[in-house]
């Protein structure tokens, strides 16, 4: 059995098919799927979704991408996780690839959902893209440690997957992995011990060989669990069982 931890299908690439989506998971052992909330304005659609099939959960959060949205606050996000499906604080963290400037913003962002995690007690979902650095000494600074979580969809260095999991963070691969010229982010797999280690599609994004290009699935994930099994030369029975176990260690 399998588990997507990182997946948007309540985006309009795969709101529409969710039947297949769901024949797909099933079909490849695909047993459950995390939905990953974005913004609060679509986080009633992604509460539905968790609320609807039993197999789906839910996060809430705002994204560090979205710009003009309004502020939210540690209180919000708080009384929005106070459900049985809402099982993370998410996804947030920093971006200075796709945004530029002063990102202050980004970072109270940043600080609030900590607050908020460390508040209700749920794991946090960590997205960091050229901005390491200052994703790590923020996550110091509010003691995310005391929450947990994971750095979603990682492709940062090793000493940066080193640096999260002292502070009690999983490591999260995506179809990525799978990319021939993903070299370094093979030999971060490598190296990341399998008691550390989660899965995901980040669907509709990022689909892993044989279909990159293609919409992502949660089904997919098996692509990423065959990877991964590959490069730390095991079989992906055995990847499929430590990923699922880490991911009802965090989020069950
Ligand atoms: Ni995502």
């Amino acid at each position: 059995m399998l588990v997507d931890s990182h997946c948007h299908i309540d985006f309009p690439e795969l709101a529409d098919q969710l039947d297949s989506v769901f024949d797909l998971m099933r079909k490849n052992q695909v047993e459950r799927a995390l939905c990953v909330s974005v913004t609060l304005e679509d986080f009633p659609r992604v509460r539905k979704l968790a609320e609807t099939y039993p197999n789906i959960y839910a996060s809430v959060g705002v994204h560090p991408d979205h710009e003009d949205v309004a502020v939210v606050t540690a209180r919000e996000l708080v009384a929005l996780s106070d459900h049985p499906k809402i099982v993370a604080i998410g996804e947030t963290g920093l971006d200075y690839y796709r945004l530029k400037g002063d990102l202050s913003w980004q970072h109270e962002r940043f600080r609030t959902h900590i607050r908020a995690a460390r508040e209700c007690g749920k794991p946090l979902i960590i997205h960091t893209r050229e901005a390491a650095e200052d994703t790590l000494r923020i996550m110091r600074e509010e003691s995310a440690s005391a929450a947990g979580g994971v750095m979603h969809c990682f492709t940062e260095s090793w000493e940066t997957a080193e640096a999260a999991m002292a502070l009690g963070f999983y490591i999260s691969f995506s179809g990525i992995v799978t990319f021939k010229n993903a070299k370094a982010l093979k030999e971060v797999a490598r190296r990341v011990p399998l008691e550390k280690m989660l899965i995901e599609t980040d669907s509709p994004y990022l689909a892993p060989v044989p279909y990159r290009g293609k919409t992502n699935q949660p089904g997919f994930v098996k692509h990423v669990a065959e990877e991964i099994a590959r490069i730390k030369d095991t079989t992906l029975e055995q990847i499929a069982e430590a990923t699922t176990y880490n991911f009802n260690l965090l989020f069950m």
